[in-house]
């Protein structure tokens, strides 16, 4: 799959936005019928979104759009919309609040019948944002509830809503909380998306760091997510990319740690022994393949070149 290490989110409404993020350095960009709308111009910003897909050049990025919740009286009329005129460049419909596997059913359908409508032979994804108590309980349903499924996204806000945490910061997380709570705050939803997101072969998404003016916290936000295993994250603000997608590459310091764990290893091997030592440290075939998975990312990132 594409790397999604930063998607821009743009409000569907604005026209000149889906513009910018276009010609933006976001590996994805996602197209938002939901919450950055406001109710009274859901049925422009569906017209909009349409229009900006068929008619923007997004070059070789990953092009997604955010529905309403199905649970809502607009959501089926943005999935409709989407699947029968969604222009040959979308990816993926991005479906929030999937509280059941049902919520992936259903539009898996209607993709299908849309597609075969209009002679598609490249399928539509589904990426599944978990936001709820319910959508996390039953996340290992939902994770195998389609083929189509690319990732499965953690909605920080709308899940402390959910659970009814404690609102301590407008950011999602990386801002105020450190000193809240003994360790991550977040740790347990995130490590559970990430784990079945990996268990199912599909990416994990963290939502996105709220105070654009405030790189250091979301520095802080996004290595936490990358260190427990997230591929990205959302960003509400083109000022956010390059940060995000930096973070979410490997570093020429771990580029150049992991070709020294694989010469050392290819060394030790033919040697007939099963661990060598790098920097003082003993690696063994699990290091091995820590710094393999590390170097092929390098290589679909072209940073380095075999
Ligand atoms: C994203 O949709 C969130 O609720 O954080
Ligand atoms: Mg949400």
């Amino acid at each position: 799959m594409k790397p999604r290490r930063s998607i821009l989110s743009v409000p569907g409404h604005i026209a000149k936005m889906h513009r910018k993020a276009s010609q933006s350095p976001a590996d994805a960009v996602m197209l938002d019928l939901e919450d950055s709308v406001p109710v009274n111009e859901k049925d422009s910003a569906r017209k909009t979104v349409i229009r900006s897909l068929e008619s923007l050049d997004w070059g070789a990025k990953t092009v997604t759009a955010r529905i309403n919740s199905l649970e809502t009286a607009f959501g089926y009329r943005d999935l409709i919309a989407l699947a029968e005129k969604g222009g040959l460049v979308l990816d993926a419909v991005v479906i929030p609040k999937v509280d059941h596997c049902a919520d992936v059913h259903f539009a898996d359908r209607l993709l299908r019948g849309a597609e075969m409508h209009r002679g598609l032979t490249r399928p539509i994804g589904i990426e599944a944002i978990i936001e709820s108590a319910a959508g996390l309980e039953k996340i290992s349903e939902i994770a195998g509830a389609s083929d189509r499924l690319k990732t499965l996204v953690f909605g920080v806000a709308d899940y402390s809503a959910s659970i009814g945490a404690r609102l301590v910061s407008l950011s999602g997380h990386g801002e105020k909380e450190e000193t809240l709570y003994p360790g991550h705050r977040w740790n347990f939803a995130l490590s559970r998306i990430v784990m079945t997101a990996k268990a199912h072969g599909l990416m994990a998404i963290d939502a996105p760091y709220g105070n654009y003016a405030d790189p250091e916290g979301l520095q802080r936000s996004a290595s936490i997510a990358c260190a427990l295993g997230c591929d990205g994250k959302w960003a509400i603000h083109p000022s956010q990319i390059d940060l995000l997608n930096t973070v979410f590459s490997p570093s020429a310091e771990d580029i150049d740690r992991a070709r020294r764990v694989l010469e050392a290893y290819d060394e030790a091997r033919a040697k007939g022994r099963g661990a060598a030592s790098v920097d003082g440290r003993m690696i063994d075939a699990a290091t091995v393949r820590l710094a393999q998975q590390l170097w092929d990312r390098a290589k679909q990132l072209g940073l380095v070149k075999s």
